[in-house]
């Protein structure tokens, strides 16, 4: 069932990227994983939500059992990817969180939806929700590093600060290679 709603989503993802890449000539997602939530994560998330640590109270509570990220080029684009999504009648979007207009304190920035993917199975249709972050190329080197180094391992004030510090460094090229792309889009 898992498995159903992440080939779904994927198969959307790569329409919405062909049609885009089309539209532009150059590739709008440069690459989408998927993941689904290790048993010890669940575990540990239902601990610290207070709740009982079972499969239906899992299945009940936690949004994000499935998550899809995506990965794009420029941040704009994000946003057409995802303005591209709403479009897909089946797809329901239940919440949205945009950690790239307002990013976390430590600097974190990704744009989160938690979606409702429709599936088929025996005993008649179910819906799945899946989480799907998008984020950009320099977003997700930041991530991907924080992730391993720090990410709900240690606090040390002094490691935060520089963690947020190069978070702002990348949100800043981000937006100067934005305006580098226009620039060449008008030559
Ligand atoms: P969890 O953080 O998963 O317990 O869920 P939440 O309900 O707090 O949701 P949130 O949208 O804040 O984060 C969901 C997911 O986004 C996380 O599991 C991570 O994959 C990613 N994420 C959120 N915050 C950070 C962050 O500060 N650093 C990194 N590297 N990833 C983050
Ligand atoms: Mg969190």
């Amino acid at each position: 069932r898992c498995k159903a709603a992440i080939d779904i989503l994927q198969a959307k993802l790569k329409m919405i990227n062909s049609e885009l890449s089309r539209q532009k000539n150059r590739s709008v997602i440069s690459q989408i994983t998927s993941r689904i939530k290790s048993a010890e994560s669940i575990y540990t998330k239902l601990l610290r939500k207070k709740l009982e640590p079972d499969f239906d109270t899992a299945k009940k509570n936690l949004k994000d059992l499935i998550g899809i990220r995506v990965v794009c080029p420029f941040e704009d684009e994000i946003y057409e990817v995802v303005e591209l999504l709403k479009l897909q009648k089946d797809i329901e979007i239940l919440k949205v969180k945009d950690y790239i207009k307002d990013p976390k304190k430590n600097g974190y920035r990704s744009l989160h939806l938690i979606v409702q993917v429709p599936i088929y199975s025996a005993d008649g249709p179910q819906k799945e929700p899946v989480e799907i972050q998008l984020r950009t190329l320099a977003m997700d080197y930041w991530s991907v590093l924080e992730y391993q180094l720090y990410y709900k391992k240690s606090e040390n004030e002094e490691v935060a600060a520089e963690l947020k510090e190069y978070a702002e460094e990348i949100a800043r090229l981000d937006g100067k290679m934005l305006k580098l792309r226009n620039k060449i889009e008008k030559i």
